[in-house]
């Protein structure tokens, strides 16, 4: 595994657009490095390639992903509706945007600036909408949600992927330290629990949700454990706000490497996706 740059980035607050640190470069390097680390995650991918298969993109298909990161699921899209469709990722963060545009040179992907809260897209003109861990960044979730149903066409098909972060399981370290650095992450998060709220959320934007809600337990690798960037910034955060002690954080993290070394670790955090179709045919 690549060294993590310096500026550790990972922890459920750091995609938030109003959060930015001083070193832009180093941000955009410890964000870039994570969103690879989860795209490589079999969890992940089986759970993207579920709603791929649930969206059925077509060619012709205008497609689009909300807060693209790095990008490489508009690509997916762009091969799918091709030739005469077009896929674009809407991302507001200038240096994932440029990463991802980057990634997709000699593809038809396209990205765009633009927030879940206020889409570029006219009403009524999009046929197939994803948008992944993006939902937990935002205060009020369902304004996106009421995006979505406008912007998608009559017979128009959406899947929200979000985790709810109530859903942490970790074996190693003090189970009661382990309360009290989530009860902390969710104080810091905007919609900590995403996941369990986005089918009410697009039912009360109009759609109408497929009974089958996709998940996948995104379970770390020994691998990442075993020099965890996951929970350093936690465990330094928790000892700022004081919610747990400084020999605490550091016993945690000492029975979280051990038991990752050892072959035995296991910290996980589960994924929902829920698909949705507009009314109307297409
Ligand atoms: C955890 S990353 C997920 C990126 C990508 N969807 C993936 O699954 O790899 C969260 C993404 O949401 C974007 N984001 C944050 N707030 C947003 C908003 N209000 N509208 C659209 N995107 C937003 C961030 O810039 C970042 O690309």
């Amino acid at each position: 595994m690549d060294e993590l740059p310096e500026a550790v980035a990972l922890t459920p607050t750091s995609f938030r657009t109003d959060h930015r640190t001083a070193d832009a470069e180093a941000e955009l390097a410890s964000l870039v490095f994570v969103l690879d680390l989860q795209a490589a995650n079999p969890a992940v991918r089986r759970l993207r390639a579920w709603a791929r298969d649930e969206l059925a993109a077509r060619p012709g298909d205008t497609a689009v992903d909300v807060g693209a990161g790095t990008g490489e699921e508009v690509q997916a899209l762009a091969s799918l509706v091709w030739p005469t469709g077009r896929a674009v990722g809407v991302e507001p963060h200038a240096g994932l945007r440029a990463e991802a545009q980057r990634r997709a040179a000699g593809t038809s992907a396209t990205y765009v600036d633009g927030d879940a809260r206020a889409l570029p897209f006219e009403d009524g003109s999009v046929d197939v909408l994803r948008c992944e861990r993006v939902w937990q960044h935002l205060v009020d979730p369902q304004e996106a949600a009421d995006e979505v149903a406008r912007v998608l066409a009559p017979g128009g098909r959406v899947a929200v992927l979000d985790t709810d972060w109530s859903t942490v399981v970790g074996r190693a370290g003090d189970p009661d330290v382990q309360r009290r650095l989530n009860e902390s992450t969710w104080r810091r998060m905007a919609n900590p629990f995403a996941g369990r709220h986005l089918r009410a959320q697009l039912q009360r934007a109009g759609l109408t949700v497929r009974a089958d809600i996709g998940s996948s337990a995104l379970v770390m690798p020994d691998e990442v454990m075993a020099s965890p960037m996951m929970v350093d910034l936690d465990l330094r955060l928790g000892v700022e706000e004081g919610v747990v002690s400084q020999d605490e954080a550091d016993a945690y993290r000492q029975a979280v490497v051990e038991a990752a070394q050892r072959g035995e670790g296991f910290m996980a955090v589960t994924m929902f996706a829920v698909v949705g179709d507009k009314p109307g045919s297409g």
